[in-house]
């Protein structure tokens, strides 16, 4: 075990250690966004990686994220504009990949990678197994943080909320809008529960794929998705400076009318301040 962890280790550090050609990028502004990669460490063959030096060019400081570049104060609008800006993006393939993070009760966390599935004002939705690791967190403690990470273009985005599942009906029309074969890859994955071996799922999506050959796939009542409702939104542009920029929108508790230090009135409930990077 540990040495085909030591060799996966060895190959991505190898492959993020090479030199990459990325093409520039315009923003919405028509603005050009350089990308170009800065990764001057070599590796050798051996378990002690120093990568002290290994570090990306980002933006030169007239390129900066300002206050007065938002294009607009309500977060769920501006986070669609950086949204469009990395599906436009080429190098990027997969801009809705974020990492979901829940913990459990007793304050565990756990992190992993899932979809977004469509961002409205009242949340950010994602589809999984409920009786998954992540959906047995969400229940006993609905809070998650997502974060999204658009390396060519410098930016993360981080999101934080409470969480709810979608209605039933929601659910179903996604599932049924899914290609066949994925359903039936839901109903097969009892989704992080262990298996013999990878012989036995190919055996149940083989057994689901006939059962279900001319019938609609029945939605599991294990399977729908989630809406992170958020009280927390910050925009991070890096900088070659290390002075990143960062906005962080946040939502005061009803009740809650007195601004922070640096807080200003933003739109629809909001507030927002930069941070220290
Ligand atoms: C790019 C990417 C997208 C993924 N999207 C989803 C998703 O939308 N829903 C999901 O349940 N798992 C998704 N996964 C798999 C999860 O990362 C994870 O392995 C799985 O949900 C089990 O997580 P858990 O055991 O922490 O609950 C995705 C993985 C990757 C790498």
């Amino acid at each position: 075990m540990r040495r085909i962890l030591s060799h996966d280790t060895f190959k991505t550090v190898r492959e993020i250690g090479k030199y990459f050609d990325c093409h520039d990028i315009l923003t919405a502004s028509g603005r050009a966004i350089s990308s170009q990669y800065f990764c001057t460490k070599s590796t050798s063959h051996s378990t002690a990686m120093d990568l002290s030096d290994m570090r990306k060019k980002y933006k030169g400081d007239k390129e900066c994220f300002e206050e007065n570049q938002l294009v607009s104060l309500d977060p769920i609008k501006q986070f669609g504009d950086w949204f469009d800006q990395a599906t436009k993006c080429p190098e990027i393939g997969e801009p809705n990949a974020m990492c979901l993070a829940t913990s459990t009760k007793d304050g565990r966390p756990s992190a992993r990678m899932v979809l977004l599935k469509g961002y409205s004002d009242e949340g950010f939705r994602f589809f999984t197994n409920y009786e998954s690791r992540k959906g047995g967190e969400l229940e006993s403690n609905p809070q998650a943080c997502l974060c999204f990470y658009w390396e060519p273009i410098n930016r993360q985005i981080r999101i934080e909320g409470k969480v709810k599942r979608i209605p039933y009906q929601s659910s179903c029309d996604y599932f049924h809008s899914r290609p066949k074969s994925s359903q039936i890859g839901a109903v097969v994955s009892r989704q992080s529960t262990p298996v013999p071996d990878r012989n036995h799922l190919r055996q149940k999506n083989a057994e689901l794929e006939e059962k279900y050959k001319d019938t609609d796939v029945p939605m599991p009542d294990y399977w729908g998705g989630y809406i992170v409702m958020p009280d927390l939104i910050e925009f991070w542009q890096g900088q070659t400076n290390r002075l990143h920029d960062r906005i962080v929108f946040t939502r005061p508790k009803t009740g809650e009318s007195v601004l922070e230090d640096y807080q200003h009135p933003a739109e629809a409930g909001w507030v927002y301040q930069r941070l220290s990077p």
